[in-house]
């Protein structure tokens, strides 16, 4: 049975896939016209798909389609436009209230596990926008591996957008400029994680990080504890 739903959801995530696919053509061809989307692919080039957001005008039945596709496929290139697109389209406030309800925050969220460092930037970058929802952050649940992505030796690239995440969470716990008193954590919730000791250690030690990036953006999440 299980079988059998599996390979309908391929089969949508593989007609979606081609409608994305299409999609991001549309975001890069400015930059490689010549480049075949499929081709191998430079490094760096995924990040510059990341940067134009205005042509994802995705409906609700599309974005649950392209979490169908995320949450079926094992093809890192697949799930890295998935995430991509999906990134792109909870830039809109509306689409960040649409993938929660169709309970798209753990399907990106377990995207984090994923060895791939581009994968990972990814599927930040996705939760990044969504976060900006504070209805959302509640629905980011990690485990405590998470809290590995905070330290020191980790890539730049994955530092900032972690760090991002949590300034997130933090803005929307600011209220007149100091913090407003906490709202009950759910338990293996991502803010529980973010405000226990554990944490404030590893911001301790970013905020003194050789790269002078990740130092300013701890440095401006601390004063907030
Ligand atoms: C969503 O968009 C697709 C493609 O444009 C369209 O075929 C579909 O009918 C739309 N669905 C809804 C519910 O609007
Ligand atoms: C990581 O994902 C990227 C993006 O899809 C892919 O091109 C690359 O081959 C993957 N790397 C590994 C080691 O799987
Ligand atoms: C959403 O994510 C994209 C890519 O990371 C970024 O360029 C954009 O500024 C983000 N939008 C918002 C509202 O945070």
């Amino acid at each position: 049975m299980i079988g059998v739903r599996h390979a309908s959801w391929v089969a949508a995530g593989l007609v979606l896939g081609a409608g994305a696919c299409y999609g991001i053509y549309l975001l890069t061809r400015g930059r490689r016209r010549g480049g075949r989307g499929l081709g191998p692919r430079r490094s760096g080039s995924a990040e510059d798909l990341t940067s134009g957001s205005h042509d994802d005008v995705l409906n609700a039945s599309q974005l649950q389609k392209l979490l169908y596709l995320l949450e079926s496929t094992e093809d890192p290139v697949i799930t890295e436009r998935a995430l991509v697109t999906l990134g792109n389209s909870a830039a809109f406030s509306a689409n960040q209230a649409i993938i929660r309800e169709l309970g798209g925050i753990p399907v990106v969220g377990n995207k984090l596990n994923n060895p791939n460092q581009s994968i990972k930037e990814k599927a930040l970058n996705a939760l990044n926008n969504l976060s900006v929802n504070v209805e959302n952050q509640v629905k980011i649940k990690v485990d405590s591996s998470f809290l590995a992505l905070y330290d020191g030796h980790v890539a730049k690239e994955i530092l900032l957008r972690v760090l991002t995440l949590f300034q997130n969470i933090n803005n929307c716990l600011k209220t007149g400029g100091r913090l407003a008193v906490r709202p009950p954590s759910p338990q293996g919730s991502l803010s529980l994680l973010l405000y226990g000791e554990e944490c404030a250690q590893k911001m301790r030690a970013l905020a003194s990080h050789q790269d002078a990036d990740v130092q300013e953006k701890a440095v401006t999440i601390i004063p907030e504890f």
